[in-house]
């Protein structure tokens, strides 16, 4: 999506109030000058998310989490930043001003032509599995129980042993260098030829639902790959799309769950039994990508990948992209290395429900996996698979859940569950958002002035123009570019107030937070300069103290005599200079 000038961004935020926007999501309570409700980023239960319409911030005491409309939406539906201005918007009644924002130019419309071949490709492909020549491959896909209404549904075609689809193309005036280019025709000795041939179709959607790719199966001959992909192109990113997400988006939000699996088939098999709350990775590893759009369907994440080996290594490596962006997904591993489409076809749709049913945990997995690689003979390996189930345990808060995991652990290992419990409580505790909060850091004066610095450069711009002329850096980095940022706004809009600076900082929730909690540090409002510029004075000498400390450490590990003599003058020249 393209970027949205901030004076747009300004003119809605004005336009709309947070209370309104918030409340749609979340039931709030009033008490006072603000609103309250229970915070939907971190596992509350008191309602510790205050909203103030004077600001038109919302802020958590618990977790930290807080910013403007804007930041709320996009951190509430994991969408964009300028997805969630467009969105609150509209919603309110006020298209954008800015032309650029309407969904059909969310697309580049250099790319139109190729959305374009793909769609006609597409239609051809699926009336060839209409016509005589389809019959055989009608009837494989009928064998493998695949319906007609599910054809339909899938866009399921068929590609033919000719070049038609080249010839088809020109005829419709497309030039050879793009059908090559988007991967739907191969050029050798200048002679074009079509690159799915007698295969079964399958297209490929963006997350817009656009056709932008093809995944073809064999069906009748004995050709060595199985399926033939399109190669990646500007428009088809294999990495950046899930197989039946625009499908899924609503079945998602309706059951509340989204399944993950591994291939098409599977896909098509669990949508065909009624399971279509359901997207497959199509045989890549998740990347980044799939678990930001995966997080936009549901945070409530199944991963059924194949019953094999490598499904269960994939199991792994998705559980740990996922848990990067805090998704704690459940798992299915099916039974007698089936993939999920081949279990449904043997063992019956029931049987897959019953697996839906019984959800295996991740850390449950983990401990089964560990269990697998560990030789119980061996106290080392041993000793390495409790030690690394520790670190599991430590992420259990359901207290029964826990103690039933640690006898279990104990039971297999001839271990005390004391001993187990010992290891769990060495191991510090993995910091969860509410415990980083800056809070519980005490920090020495330097590190406060630079703090108090900021909270009054968001208010007055004589501490902005103080900070210019007098201050050379800040020792804190979060805090320094908050200060240049501050800087850069004041420059550009000639004043500075806290609600329409984090519109500036756009998605930068981190800079954000930071900003809303110095903002909320209790000060005094009307200080007298004096005051501004002894906070000055005070980052000057922390920077001179740490070149001192620095300079102490060197001499104290230098040996050579002359050198350590050079080093004592400069520490005697700052010193003068500094405390
Ligand atoms: P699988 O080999 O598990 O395919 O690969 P499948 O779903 O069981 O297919 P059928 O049942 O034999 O028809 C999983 C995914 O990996 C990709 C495909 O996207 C497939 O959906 N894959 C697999 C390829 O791209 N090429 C291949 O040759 C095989
Ligand atoms: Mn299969």
């Amino acid at each position: 999506m393209q970027k949205i000038p901030y004076d747009e961004i300004l003119n809605i935020q004005r336009k709309v109030d947070i209370v309104d926007v918030i409340g749609n999501y979340l039931s709030l309570t009033r008490k006072g000058k603000n609103y309250f409700a229970i915070c939907p980023f971190h596992d509350d239960h008191n309602p510790s998310m205050s909203i103030s319409s004077e600001k038109q911030i919302y802020t958590c005491f618990v977790c930290g989490a807080s910013g403007n409309v804007f930041n709320f939406v996009m951190n509430y539906e994991h969408i964009s930043f300028y997805e969630a201005v467009s969105k609150v918007a509209s919603n309110a009644g006020f298209p954008l001003s800015f032309k650029n924002i309407s969904k059909v130019s969310l697309k580049d419309n250099k790319y139109d032509k190729y959305y374009k071949m793909f769609d006609i490709v597409n239609k051809y492909y699926q009336n060839n599995i209409k016509t005589v020549y389809g019959k055989e491959a009608l009837s494989y896909l009928h064998k493998r129980k695949i319906t007609d209404d599910i054809i339909k549904e899938f866009e399921i075609g068929l590609s033919l042993d000719d070049n038609n689809v080249s010839k088809l193309l020109k005829s419709k005036g497309y030039l050879e260098s793009d059908m090559v280019d988007i991967g739907l025709c191969g050029k050798k000795d200048n002679f074009i030829y079509d690159i799915f041939r007698n295969r079964i179709t399958f297209p490929l959607c963006d997350i817009e639902g656009n056709t932008v790719g093809f995944s073809a199966r064999i069906y009748n001959s004995d050709d060595q790959n199985k399926y033939v992909n399109s190669k990646e192109s500007v428009i088809f990113k294999k990495g950046d799309l899930l197989y039946n997400y625009k499908r899924a988006i609503n079945y998602a939000k309706e059951k509340g769950q989204i399944i993950i699996v591994e291939g098409f088939m599977d896909v098509i098999r669990l949508y065909s039994i009624g399971i279509k709350n359901v997207v497959a990775t199509m045989g890549t590893a998740i990347t980044k990508q799939h678990a930001k759009l995966i997080r936009r369907l549901s945070k409530n994440v199944v991963l059924c990948f194949d019953g094999d080996k490598a499904g269960e290594k994939a199991t792994i490596s998705a559980l740990e992209v996922l848990n990067d962006i805090e998704l704690e997904p459940k798992i299915i591993r099916l039974e007698q290395n089936l993939d999920p489409d081949d279990y449904i076809i043997q063992k019956g749709k029931d049987a897959f429900l019953s697996h839906l049913k019984n959800l295996m945990s991740s850390i449950q997995f983990k401990l089964e996996v560990n269990k697998e690689k560990t030789d119980f003979n061996d106290y080392k390996e041993v000793s390495n698979y409790v030690n690394s189930i520790a670190g599991e345990l430590e992420k259990i808060d359901d207290k029964i859940v826990y103690e039933l995991t640690v006898k279990k652990l104990a039971n297999e290992t001839g271990l005390d569950v004391s001993t187990i419990n010992s290891l769990v409580s060495n191991i510090p505790k993995k910091e969860k958002k509410i415990i980083t909060k800056a809070k519980s850091i005490t920090k020495n004066k330097y590190e406060k002035a630079e703090e108090y610095l900021i909270y009054y450069m968001l208010k007055d711009s004589k501490a902005i123009l103080l900070y210019q002329n007098k201050v050379s850096y800040l020792s804190n980095d979060k805090l320094s570019q908050i200060a240049i940022k501050i800087l850069e706004f004041y420059e550009k809009k000639g004043y500075i107030n806290v609600t329409d600076f984090t519109l500036f900082l756009e998605d930068n929730n981190e800079l954000i937070d930071e900003v809303l909690r110095i903002d909320s540090l209790n000060m005094p409002d009307d200080v007298d300069i004096c005051v501004i510029k002894d906070y000055i004075n005070t980052i000057d000498v922390g920077i001179i103290k740490r070149e001192i400390d620095k300079l102490k450490e060197k001499i104290s590990s230098e040996q050579d005599v002359a050198k350590k003599v050079v080093l004592l003058e400069k520490l005697a020249t700052l010193k003068k200079k500094g405390v």
